[in-house]
């Protein structure tokens, strides 16, 4: 045996690699669903580590402060292409050679990442038609980042070289453990009109159609304004504002070539990945618009990385219930994700800066992220870089690398993640209210005609804090996950309802739950055309009303039209529609006002043991805050535990054999509450059954029985 194959040997001994469950493709049970815990089975816990920037002149250091936050994971190269390759086909990866050898040495494994998403200067000078374009004809030039189109031939073969260059010499290396793609697909831009999206747009069109012209020119009506079309070269790119309004079936369809195309991309790193080294687990940091997570793009995933950084919310009393709701939201797409970069410093970039976190408040957060459903964490950064367009993206340790009070509270934390980490995996998160949200077609099908009235995602999370604020336990469910253990379902304004949703819907209502549905449901075709059936379309049997009348309020103040909720009249801002039951349904509310007055504004309909609640208007504001009361008693809903006092958030994640509780102490003042009687595992101690937290304090309690 070779002296280099005997000290990787002898390596893995001394630090085994970190376990990964059995990959999406071997394992049909993990199937996306917001019930799926991820297949992490070592937990994650380090940073994002550059030694491109300067960070290899202190890692021995570096690591060994590391190791006395208890960290065992970092994550590098993604924007060091230059580096790594500084001439074309030259590849030199000798400064992550040393920085993951010695890191290494230290007990602490590397994720490597593809840098697709900063190709070199070389690559663009020599190619400059691989720089994506905007809508507006505008092209991408160097100096920033994400300025390649993902859709480019040329691109996509370069990225091929470089992960197969990376992937083939890291393959025996005993340290990298799993790599993770690109770097936040859209996080900066998204769209492309690019000459390389409009060739690979006539690829995704011939597919999708199979090579039928005629099946496009039906399922978009483009009968409509002179745009049929006689062969899929012609068909053009859809720009908005370029003159004016669009085709929304031809504008829905260019969002799903978006998400089509950097899926591909991505696939092709994944598949070369796979290929060298079967056992690396891999990754990618979301989550942006215009990718479905749900579909092939996070199916090539082993797990799904979510990126977190809460203190985008500038008003601190709105900031734990935006990131519950942003948590819940990115749980929703394929199950437990990681974070592959947390807030751990106030981030900075040319026009903002973030509230420098108080004490005690980085770690608040951190827990709040393992309470929703993380199933590892890095933070982001490690030392705040000292140049570039992140100079001010403070990390764990300042410019001058003196370790201050925000290394002392992660280093605090990782002590307790050493107990708490192992306990969450295999885990989910149990709830007993679900809202629909991260459907990709209805999110960007209101994008499409969207007469100004709030999106399903804003709707969702309005109702969601609803929930929150009052201690439910709630979270995001795609319509088409399992339902099973939700007592509440509400689907708050999805006009487009894929038909092979509603017999699930169905079984799940008969079953005992309580479906809420809301205005303009059902009111469109997967094609993203209004349908010609009496509405709510294919919901309609269902619901067992029809909607007569319909309008947009566009002054709600001076024409106000009111419905009654729970004995109060509540103004409707955003749109009314007028219902008559059909046979076995009947009227749960009233419209109270103008020409109105008297006709139905929502109606109810027992089917089976539970019931569907269809409401004729938006459900967010005003009508969100009177309406939730109501639901809590149609689906007999109680607080996860009672008496919680105001601010303290409660999350329980189980699984077969073990429950345990979040505390979490959003105020700044200590609080005192009745718990299950457990081991908290955040302290380390037992706990009877009253607890007591400081100001941002917290708890994970490990209940005595399941
Ligand atoms: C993320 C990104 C990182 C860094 C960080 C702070 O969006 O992945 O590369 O830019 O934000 O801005």
């Amino acid at each position: 045996m070779k002296k280099r194959t005997l000290i990787a040997l002898a390596l893995i001994a001394l630090f085994p690699p970190l376990v990964f469950g059995a990959t999406p493709e071997a394992d049909s049970s993990r199937a996306p669903s917001h019930l799926r815990p991820s297949n992490i089975e070592s937990f994650m816990w380090g940073v994002a580590y550059y030694p491109d920037h300067g960070e290899i002149l202190t890692l021995d250091l570096d690591a060994d402060r590391m190791k006395a936050a208890g960290m065992n994971t970092v994550r590098m190269a993604e924007f060091a292409w230059d580096l790594m390759e500084p001439q074309e086909g030259k590849f030199d990866f000798s400064l992550f050679d040393e920085t993951i050898a010695r890191l290494g040495a230290k007990g602490i494994r590397s994720i490597l990442c593809t840098p697709t998403a900063a190709p070199p200067r070389w690559l663009t000078v020599k190619h400059p038609e691989i720089l994506r374009v905007d809508s507006q004809g505008v092209v991408m030039s160097h100096g920033s980042r994400q300025h390649a189109s993902t859709c480019n031939e040329v691109f996509r073969e370069y990225s091929r070289r470089i992960t197969r260059a990376m992937a083939e010499h890291y393959r025996d290396n005993p340290h990298v453990i799993g790599w993770q793609t690109d770097n936040e697909f859209h996080c900066h831009f998204s769209q492309d009109y690019s000459s390389g999206a409009e060739k690979q747009w006539v690829v995704f069109l011939k597919e999708k159609f199979r090579d039928d012209i005629g099946a496009l020119n039906r399922a978009w009506g483009t009968a409509f304004w002179a745009q049929s079309y006689t062969k899929f070269e012609d068909v053009p790119l859809p720009a908005a504002k370029r003159p004016t309004h669009l085709n929304p079936a031809h504008h829905l369809d260019y969002f799903r070539f978006l998400s089509w195309s950097v899926a591909r991309f991505q696939r092709d790193q994944v598949e070369i990945l796979r290929a060298t080294q079967p056992k690396w687990w891999i990754t990618h940091n979301g989550l942006f618009d215009y990718i479905d997570y749900r579909g092939q793009f996070g199916q090539d995933l082993d797990t799904l990385g979510y990126d977190v950084y809460p203190n985008f919310t500038y008003d601190d009393k709105l900031r734990a219930s935006h990131q519950a709701w942003a948590l819940d939201a990115a749980r929703a797409w394929t199950g437990n994700f990681w974070i592959p970069e947390h807030q751990s410093g106030p981030g900075g970039q040319t026009d903002y800066m973030h509230d420098n976190p108080e004490p005690g408040e980085l770690r608040r957060m951190l827990y709040s992220s393992l309470a929703h459903g993380a199933d590892s964490v890095l933070l982001f950064r490690w030392r705040t870089a000292r140049f570039g367009a992140e100079e001010y993206w403070c990390g764990v340790l300042d410019h001058d690398n003196v370790p201050r009070r925000r290394y002392e509270e992660v280093a605090k934390t990782g002590a307790e993640l050493s107990r708490v980490g192992p306990a969450l995996l295999g885990t989910h998160v149990a709830i007993d209210v679900g809202i629909a949200a991260t459907d990709f077609n209805n999110t960007h099908a209101h994008e499409t005609l969207s007469f100004k009235t709030p999106s399903t995602d804003l709707v969702a999370a309005d109702l969601h804090r609803n929930f929150w604020n009052a201690g439910y336990s709630v979270g995001v469910v795609h319509p088409g996950d399992v339902l099973d253990g939700l007592k509440l379902y509400v689907v708050p304004n999805f006009t487009l309802i894929d038909p092979a949703w509603v017999p699930k819907l169905e079984a799940w209502v008969r079953a005992g739950g309580v479906l809420v549905l809301g205005a303009r449901s059902g009111t469109k075709d997967m094609d993203n055309n209004v349908v010609t059936d009496l509405l709510p379309g294919v919901l309609r049997p269902l619901v067992g009303a029809t909607v007569v009348e319909y309008g947009r309020q566009n002054i709600p103040d001076a024409r106000p039209l009111e419905m009654e909720i729970g004995g109060k009249s509540v103004l409707s801002r955003e749109w009314y529609e007028q219902l008559e039951p059909d046979a076995g349904a009947e009227i749960w509310s009233r419209w109270t006002t103008r020409h109105q007055a008297g006709s139905g504004a929502a109606t109810i309909r027992k089917v089976g043991k539970g019931s569907v609640l269809y409401v004729g208007t938006y459900l967010n504001g005003a009508v969100g805050k009177a309406i939730v009361p109501e639901l809590v008693r149609l689906a007999q809903l109680a607080p996860l535990l009672p008496g919680v006092p105001q601010g303290v958030e409660i999350v329980r994640r189980e699984s077969k054999d073990k429950t345990l509780w979040f505390v979490i102490n959003q105020t700044d003042e200590s609080r005192l509450l009745k718990v299950p009687a457990g081991r908290d595992l955040v302290s380390g101690q037992d706990v009877a059954d009253e607890l007591k937290l400081p100001g941002r304090g917290v708890a994970v309690i490990q209940a005595k029985r399941p």
